[in-house]
Protein backbone atom coordinates (compact mmCIF):
# COMPACT_ATOMS: atom_id res chain seq x y z
CA UNK A 1 0.00 0.00 0.00
CA UNK A 2 1.33 3.16 -1.02
CA UNK A 3 1.54 5.64 1.97
CA UNK A 4 0.94 9.26 2.27
CA UNK A 5 4.06 12.00 2.26
CA UNK A 6 3.86 15.61 3.60
CA UNK A 7 2.42 18.40 1.07
CA UNK A 8 4.95 21.26 0.69
CA UNK A 9 8.17 21.09 3.18
CA UNK A 10 7.96 24.73 4.53
CA UNK A 11 4.46 25.47 4.70
CA UNK A 12 2.30 25.59 7.84
CA UNK A 13 -0.59 23.55 7.65
CA UNK A 14 -4.04 24.26 9.47
CA UNK A 15 -7.62 22.36 10.57
CA UNK A 16 -10.14 23.99 12.50
CA UNK A 17 -13.71 22.77 14.79
CA UNK A 18 -16.32 24.62 16.62
CA UNK A 19 -17.76 23.89 19.92
CA UNK A 20 -20.85 22.67 19.76
CA UNK A 21 -24.48 22.91 22.39
CA UNK A 22 -26.52 20.32 22.75
CA UNK A 23 -30.38 22.12 22.57
CA UNK A 24 -32.31 19.01 23.67
CA UNK A 25 -31.65 15.61 24.62
CA UNK A 26 -28.23 15.28 26.72
CA UNK A 27 -27.90 12.22 28.85
CA UNK A 28 -31.13 10.15 27.15
CA UNK A 29 -29.31 10.27 23.52
CA UNK A 30 -26.74 7.84 25.08
CA UNK A 31 -29.71 5.06 25.32
CA UNK A 32 -30.92 5.49 21.58
CA UNK A 33 -33.12 8.52 22.54
CA UNK A 34 -32.79 11.58 20.21
CA UNK A 35 -30.53 14.54 20.10
CA UNK A 36 -30.32 18.07 18.91
CA UNK A 37 -27.18 19.96 19.04
CA UNK A 38 -25.94 22.93 16.50
CA UNK A 39 -21.83 24.09 16.35
CA UNK A 40 -21.05 26.73 17.62
CA UNK A 41 -18.37 28.73 15.43
CA UNK A 42 -17.51 31.58 17.67
CA UNK A 43 -15.04 29.21 20.00
CA UNK A 44 -13.24 26.74 17.75
CA UNK A 45 -9.84 24.79 18.53
CA UNK A 46 -7.39 25.27 15.71
CA UNK A 47 -4.40 22.73 15.17
CA UNK A 48 -1.32 23.78 13.37
CA UNK A 49 1.47 21.18 12.02
CA UNK A 50 4.47 23.56 11.62
CA UNK A 51 7.83 23.01 10.09
CA UNK A 52 11.21 23.05 12.63
CA UNK A 53 13.69 26.03 11.87
CA UNK A 54 15.98 24.69 9.36
CA UNK A 55 19.10 24.37 11.87
CA UNK A 56 16.96 23.03 14.45
CA UNK A 57 19.06 19.65 16.36
CA UNK A 58 15.76 17.75 17.48
CA UNK A 59 13.25 17.69 14.99
CA UNK A 60 11.18 14.52 16.14
CA UNK A 61 7.51 15.11 16.14
CA UNK A 62 6.35 17.62 19.21
CA UNK A 63 2.87 18.20 20.28
CA UNK A 64 2.16 21.91 22.01
CA UNK A 65 -0.99 22.92 23.96
CA UNK A 66 -0.80 25.95 25.72
CA UNK A 67 -3.91 25.34 27.84
CA UNK A 68 -3.01 22.05 28.92
CA UNK A 69 0.45 22.72 29.73
CA UNK A 70 1.82 20.20 26.86
CA UNK A 71 4.80 20.57 25.36
CA UNK A 72 6.66 17.17 24.54
CA UNK A 73 7.64 14.89 22.23
CA UNK A 74 5.32 12.56 20.65
CA UNK A 75 7.48 9.59 21.50
CA UNK A 76 7.72 10.43 25.19
CA UNK A 77 3.69 10.50 25.47
CA UNK A 78 1.95 7.72 27.24
CA UNK A 79 0.33 5.29 24.92
CA UNK A 80 -3.05 5.48 26.79
CA UNK A 81 -3.28 9.43 26.54
CA UNK A 82 -6.11 10.24 24.13
CA UNK A 83 -4.19 12.13 21.94
CA UNK A 84 -1.36 9.78 21.53
CA UNK A 85 -4.16 7.28 19.93
CA UNK A 86 -5.72 9.91 17.63
CA UNK A 87 -2.62 10.45 16.13
CA UNK A 88 -1.99 6.60 15.41
CA UNK A 89 -5.48 6.55 14.31
CA UNK A 90 -4.94 8.94 11.60
CA UNK A 91 -1.61 7.60 10.80
CA UNK A 92 -3.48 4.14 10.12
CA UNK A 93 -6.93 5.30 8.58
CA UNK A 94 -4.39 7.38 5.96
CA UNK A 95 -1.54 5.38 5.58
CA UNK A 96 1.50 7.60 6.89
CA UNK A 97 4.03 5.34 7.76
CA UNK A 98 5.91 7.81 10.29
CA UNK A 99 5.04 10.69 11.93
CA UNK A 100 5.99 13.65 10.65
CA UNK A 101 8.88 16.12 11.79
CA UNK A 102 6.17 18.47 12.63
CA UNK A 103 5.42 20.82 15.86
CA UNK A 104 1.49 20.23 16.52
CA UNK A 105 0.34 23.36 17.90
CA UNK A 106 -3.05 23.30 19.27
CA UNK A 107 -5.00 26.19 20.74
CA UNK A 108 -8.33 26.64 21.70
CA UNK A 109 -11.14 29.26 22.76
CA UNK A 110 -13.37 26.55 23.88
CA UNK A 111 -13.64 26.18 27.80
CA UNK A 112 -12.39 22.65 28.49
CA UNK A 113 -14.96 19.90 30.48
CA UNK A 114 -17.59 22.75 30.31
CA UNK A 115 -20.32 20.55 28.05
CA UNK A 116 -19.41 22.32 24.81
CA UNK A 117 -17.28 19.28 23.34
CA UNK A 118 -13.94 20.68 23.60
CA UNK A 119 -12.31 16.86 23.41
CA UNK A 120 -14.28 16.09 20.02
CA UNK A 121 -13.11 19.58 18.60
CA UNK A 122 -9.51 18.73 19.84
CA UNK A 123 -9.81 15.64 17.60
CA UNK A 124 -11.45 17.10 14.48
CA UNK A 125 -9.28 20.31 14.06
CA UNK A 126 -5.91 17.54 14.32
CA UNK A 127 -7.20 15.37 12.11
CA UNK A 128 -8.29 18.55 9.47
CA UNK A 129 -4.54 19.66 9.81
CA UNK A 130 -2.88 16.36 9.03
CA UNK A 131 -5.61 16.11 5.71
CA UNK A 132 -4.09 19.62 4.54
CA UNK A 133 -0.60 18.80 5.55
CA UNK A 134 -0.64 15.17 3.81
CA UNK A 135 -3.19 16.63 0.89
CA UNK A 136 -5.81 13.57 1.28
CA UNK A 137 -9.39 13.87 1.07
CA UNK A 138 -11.40 13.57 4.61
CA UNK A 139 -14.89 13.25 4.34
CA UNK A 140 -16.78 14.56 7.49
CA UNK A 141 -18.05 11.05 7.98
CA UNK A 142 -14.76 9.51 8.32
CA UNK A 143 -13.28 12.33 10.60
CA UNK A 144 -16.76 11.91 12.41
CA UNK A 145 -15.60 8.23 13.22
CA UNK A 146 -11.86 8.61 13.56
CA UNK A 147 -13.02 11.52 16.41
CA UNK A 148 -15.67 8.77 17.94
CA UNK A 149 -13.06 6.09 18.71
CA UNK A 150 -11.25 9.02 20.76
CA UNK A 151 -14.92 9.92 22.63
CA UNK A 152 -14.88 6.98 23.90
CA UNK A 153 -11.61 7.14 25.97
CA UNK A 154 -13.19 10.69 27.66
CA UNK A 155 -16.34 8.95 28.46
CA UNK A 156 -16.92 5.13 28.07
CA UNK A 157 -20.26 5.08 26.10
CA UNK A 158 -20.54 8.36 24.19
CA UNK A 159 -23.69 8.35 22.16
CA UNK A 160 -21.66 10.34 18.85
CA UNK A 161 -23.59 13.58 19.21
CA UNK A 162 -20.48 15.55 19.82
CA UNK A 163 -18.21 14.16 17.38
CA UNK A 164 -21.06 14.05 14.40
CA UNK A 165 -22.41 18.26 15.44
CA UNK A 166 -18.74 19.30 15.14
CA UNK A 167 -17.32 17.47 12.13
CA UNK A 168 -20.15 18.10 9.98
CA UNK A 169 -20.59 21.71 11.16
CA UNK A 170 -24.33 21.70 11.14
CA UNK A 171 -27.41 21.58 13.40
CA UNK A 172 -28.16 17.91 13.49
CA UNK A 173 -31.13 15.59 14.97
CA UNK A 174 -28.77 13.04 16.02
CA UNK A 175 -30.22 9.26 16.72
CA UNK A 176 -27.27 6.53 18.26
CA UNK A 177 -26.36 3.89 15.83
CA UNK A 178 -29.34 5.19 13.41
CA UNK A 179 -26.99 8.43 12.22
CA UNK A 180 -28.48 11.78 11.92
CA UNK A 181 -30.14 14.17 9.50
CA UNK A 182 -29.36 17.67 9.22
CA UNK A 183 -31.98 20.34 10.48
CA UNK A 184 -33.14 23.76 9.72
CA UNK A 185 -33.15 26.08 12.45
CA UNK A 186 -34.02 30.01 12.45
CA UNK A 187 -30.80 31.84 11.05
CA UNK A 188 -31.80 34.26 13.83
CA UNK A 189 -31.60 31.97 16.51
CA UNK A 190 -30.59 34.06 19.56
CA UNK A 191 -29.07 31.42 21.85
CA UNK A 192 -27.05 32.66 24.68
CA UNK A 193 -24.74 30.31 25.88
CA UNK A 194 -22.79 30.93 29.33
CA UNK A 195 -20.24 29.37 31.69
CA UNK A 196 -20.77 28.22 34.96
CA UNK A 197 -17.33 28.00 35.40
CA UNK A 198 -17.89 25.06 37.44
CA UNK A 199 -15.72 21.64 35.59
CA UNK A 200 -17.68 19.06 35.32
CA UNK A 201 -15.90 15.45 34.15
CA UNK A 202 -18.37 13.90 31.20
CA UNK A 203 -17.26 10.38 31.98
CA UNK A 204 -17.86 10.66 35.78
CA UNK A 205 -21.59 11.89 34.90
CA UNK A 206 -22.67 9.56 32.33
CA UNK A 207 -20.80 6.75 34.67
CA UNK A 208 -22.94 7.72 37.55
CA UNK A 209 -26.42 7.88 35.35
CA UNK A 210 -25.63 4.24 33.94
CA UNK A 211 -25.52 2.57 37.62
CA UNK A 212 -28.58 4.17 37.91
CA UNK A 213 -30.48 3.63 34.77
CA UNK A 214 -33.77 1.91 36.28
CA UNK A 215 -33.99 4.65 38.01
CA UNK A 216 -33.85 6.87 35.49
CA UNK A 217 -35.49 5.55 32.57
CA UNK A 218 -38.87 6.85 32.37
CA UNK A 219 -37.50 10.63 32.70
CA UNK A 220 -35.13 8.92 29.87
CA UNK A 221 -38.18 8.27 27.44
CA UNK A 222 -39.99 11.50 28.40
CA UNK A 223 -36.71 13.68 27.30
CA UNK A 224 -36.87 11.17 23.64
CA UNK A 225 -40.76 12.34 23.39
CA UNK A 226 -39.84 16.04 24.00
CA UNK A 227 -36.32 15.92 21.46
CA UNK A 228 -39.19 15.13 19.17
CA UNK A 229 -41.50 17.71 19.51
CA UNK A 230 -38.44 20.14 19.97
CA UNK A 231 -37.66 19.37 16.27
CA UNK A 232 -40.97 20.39 15.36
CA UNK A 233 -41.00 23.62 17.22
CA UNK A 234 -37.38 24.62 16.10
CA UNK A 235 -37.89 23.73 12.28
CA UNK A 236 -41.36 25.88 12.64
CA UNK A 237 -39.69 29.01 13.91
CA UNK A 238 -42.07 28.68 16.98
CA UNK A 239 -39.52 30.51 19.41
CA UNK A 240 -41.77 30.65 22.84
CA UNK A 241 -42.95 26.90 22.42
CA UNK A 242 -38.98 25.80 21.55
CA UNK A 243 -37.88 27.83 24.93
CA UNK A 244 -40.60 26.32 27.22
CA UNK A 245 -39.52 22.90 25.77
CA UNK A 246 -36.15 23.62 26.66
CA UNK A 247 -37.73 24.54 30.46
CA UNK A 248 -39.25 21.30 30.36
CA UNK A 249 -35.75 19.84 29.59
CA UNK A 250 -34.17 21.11 32.40
CA UNK A 251 -36.66 19.96 34.79
CA UNK A 252 -36.22 16.43 33.22
CA UNK A 253 -32.28 17.05 34.18
CA UNK A 254 -33.29 17.78 37.31
CA UNK A 255 -35.06 14.89 37.78
CA UNK A 256 -32.08 12.64 36.45
CA UNK A 257 -30.08 15.06 39.31
CA UNK A 258 -27.50 16.15 36.72
CA UNK A 259 -28.23 19.97 37.35
CA UNK A 260 -26.39 21.81 40.02
CA UNK A 261 -27.34 24.75 42.39
CA UNK A 262 -25.22 26.66 40.28
CA UNK A 263 -26.99 25.98 37.10
CA UNK A 264 -30.45 26.11 38.23
CA UNK A 265 -29.59 29.67 39.57
CA UNK A 266 -28.26 31.11 36.49
CA UNK A 267 -31.17 29.70 33.77
CA UNK A 268 -33.50 30.58 36.83
CA UNK A 269 -31.94 34.34 36.26
CA UNK A 270 -31.47 34.02 32.10
CA UNK A 271 -35.63 33.71 32.45
CA UNK A 272 -36.02 35.88 34.60
CA UNK A 273 -34.40 38.28 32.85
CA UNK A 274 -36.29 37.77 29.21
CA UNK A 275 -35.20 34.15 28.41
CA UNK A 276 -38.19 32.33 26.58
CA UNK A 277 -36.39 28.71 27.98
CA UNK A 278 -32.94 28.03 29.11
CA UNK A 279 -31.36 24.70 30.15
CA UNK A 280 -27.99 23.18 30.94
CA UNK A 281 -26.40 21.43 28.24
CA UNK A 282 -23.39 18.47 27.85
CA UNK A 283 -23.13 16.31 30.58
CA UNK A 284 -24.20 18.76 33.82
CA UNK A 285 -23.29 19.37 37.30
CA UNK A 286 -21.52 22.58 35.69
CA UNK A 287 -20.75 23.50 32.79
CA UNK A 288 -22.36 25.50 30.48
CA UNK A 289 -26.23 26.31 29.94
CA UNK A 290 -28.19 27.40 26.78
CA UNK A 291 -31.05 30.01 27.23
CA UNK A 292 -33.29 31.57 23.88
CA UNK A 293 -34.09 35.04 23.31
CA UNK A 294 -37.10 36.08 21.43
CA UNK A 295 -35.31 39.42 20.23
CA UNK A 296 -32.11 41.06 20.43
CA UNK A 297 -32.95 43.45 23.38
CA UNK A 298 -34.19 40.35 25.37
CA UNK A 299 -31.49 38.59 24.32
CA UNK A 300 -28.74 41.60 25.40
CA UNK A 301 -30.48 41.79 28.98
CA UNK A 302 -30.41 38.02 29.77
CA UNK A 303 -26.62 38.66 29.14
CA UNK A 304 -25.50 41.30 30.95
CA UNK A 305 -27.87 39.87 33.83
CA UNK A 306 -25.81 36.82 34.09
CA UNK A 307 -22.52 38.75 33.61
CA UNK A 308 -23.76 40.54 36.56
CA UNK A 309 -24.42 37.22 38.29
CA UNK A 310 -20.53 35.27 37.55
CA UNK A 311 -21.07 34.01 34.78
CA UNK A 312 -18.86 34.01 31.49
CA UNK A 313 -20.88 34.72 28.02
CA UNK A 314 -19.60 32.07 25.66
CA UNK A 315 -21.93 32.89 22.86
O1 LIG B 1 -20.37 17.24 28.22
P1 LIG B 1 -20.24 16.95 26.77
O2 LIG B 1 -20.02 18.15 25.93
O3 LIG B 1 -19.20 15.91 26.53
O4 LIG B 1 -21.65 16.31 26.30
C1 LIG B 1 -22.08 15.09 26.84
C2 LIG B 1 -23.41 14.72 26.30
C3 LIG B 1 -23.99 13.43 26.90
O5 LIG B 1 -25.26 13.23 26.30
C4 LIG B 1 -24.18 13.55 28.40
C5 LIG B 1 -23.10 12.23 26.62
C6 LIG B 1 -23.11 11.76 25.18
O6 LIG B 1 -22.27 10.92 24.87
O7 LIG B 1 -23.97 12.17 24.38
Amino acid sequence: MATNTLEKKDTVHAGTAPAKTILFGEHAVVYGEPGIAIPLWNVQTTATLHPFAEDAEDQDFRVISDSVNLNEKYSRLPDAMPLKKLIRNIMEAFHIARPPRRILRIESTIPIASGLGSGAACSVAIIRAFAAAYGFEAEDSKISDIAFEIEKCYHGAPSGLDNTTISFGKPVFFRKGKGFEVIHVPEKLRLIVADTGLKSITSEVVTDIRERYQQFEPVIREIGRLVDRARVTLENGDIFETGALMDENHRLLQKMTVSCEKLDELVQIARSNGAVGAKLTGAGRGGNFVALADNALDAQRVKAALEKSGAKIVR
